[in-house]
């Protein structure tokens, strides 16, 4: 008798990657790889997780760190918010819990930093609590198996998707079947031109059935992205130090250090703002893509017109640079010129 469960099971003994978090019970070492796997590939994550793991081998560890050390490690993985909600997580479960994780699925939810996907991946995965975890993949599994038109982001659309995913979940084995269903979506039911020829649910897919593969999973909003026109100016002082300023705020980058920012709101108007400059160095336009954002960024190079700082402006020497987080894109920049930048 075919078994939905059943084939996820054996397909994944057969084809499961070997990866670290799938070795162990221990809640805070799954919870940590799974903030670290949120919008990130396994093959990138996974030196962050090591890191991580040999430098706060516990909850303990973490939460007394220094959020800027965090930041620090955290660097080149983006959507830093991850980084500190990890902290401040940390420094709860330290002084609500005395750093002994939550083992079930209702109190995990309790922590500020848990969201639901989360608490089902550390009470299933640590805990063996029958949850099922809901992300990306075992959306695009479900709705292309039962070739499901509902839109996976409406409010309705979540809760069916959530209620058939605990109806299918594996009560015998919970750990085993939501790694199984996650990594089958990640590996097999690809989102772009899956190998439906080789998969072993295609007789009874629905939407293998219908040719309506690559119309699943629906999704109603589409994301709206926004252009920023970003002009950093790099300034030296009299001491060969640098200035550096640190973001504040909500918004990108909290809590990261770049060059002296000015932003503008047109291509017009921060093209003729570089133009007035007539600085010695104009960098190419790097182009940085978040998920909501394009950012068109120029480097300059500045002109210190007064010795005075901004309280959120500091003075750094180059060889200092590396104790500062920063975003990728002042990274990306400074590997790029700062041969050229130094002569
Ligand atoms: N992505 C999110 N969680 C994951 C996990 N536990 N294994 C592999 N990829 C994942």
């Amino acid at each position: 008798m075919f078994l939905f469960q059943d084939v996820m099971v054996d397909w994944y003994q057969n084809f499961k990657r070997d990866l670290p978090w799938r070795n162990t019970r221990n809640p805070y070492k799954i919870w940590l790889s799974e903030i670290i796997l949120q919008q990130t590939r396994v093959d990138q994550g996974l030196p962050y997780y090591e890191k991580f793991i040999s430098h706060y081998p516990t909850v303990f560890e973490l939460a007394n760190a220094d959020e800027q050390e965090i930041l620090n490690d955290w660097q080149g993985l983006g959507y830093y918010s991850r980084a500190r909600n990890l902290h401040k997580t940390a420094k709860e479960i330290v002084a609500l819990y005395n750093g002994v994780f939550p083992d079930n699925y209702q109190d995990l939810l309790k922590l500020t930093g848990i969201g639901p996907y989360t608490a089902a991946a550390i009470s299933s995965f640590a805990f063996d609590e029958v949850k099922a975890v809901v992300d990306g993949n075992v959306y695009r599994v479900l709705s292309r198996f039962y070739d499901i038109e509902e839109a996976i982001d409406s409010t309705t659309g979540k809760k069916n998707f959530d209620k058939l995913a605990n109806e299918l979940i594996d009560s015998t084995q919970p750990a085993t079947y939501n790694q199984a269903i996650m990594e089958f979506g990640a590996l097999q039911c690809v989102p772009v031109n899956p190998n439906c020829e080789i998969c072993p649910l295609r007789m009874q897919c629905l939407s293998f059935k219908n040719k309506t593969i690559a119309l699943r999973p629906v999704k109603t909003k589409k994301t709206k992205t926004t252009l920023r026109y970003f002009v950093y100016e790099i300034k030296v002082n009299k001491s060969n130090k640098f200035i550096l300023e640190k973001r504040e705020g909500k918004g990108i980058w909290q809590g990261l250090y770049q060059f002296p920012l000015k932003e503008f709101v047109s291509q017009v108007e921060k093209d003729h703002y570089i133009e007035n400059l007539k600085s010695d160095f104009v960098s190419k336009e790097y182009k940085h893509i978040l998920s909501h954002q394009r950012i068109l960024a120029t480097f300059v190079l500045g002109k210190m017109e007064h010795s005075d700082l901004n309280a959120n402006q500091i003075e750094v020497r180059i060889e200092d640079f590396s104790d500062f987080p920063v975003p990728r894109l002042m990274d990306k920049f400074w590997e790029e010129n700062y041969a050229v930048l130094m002569n």
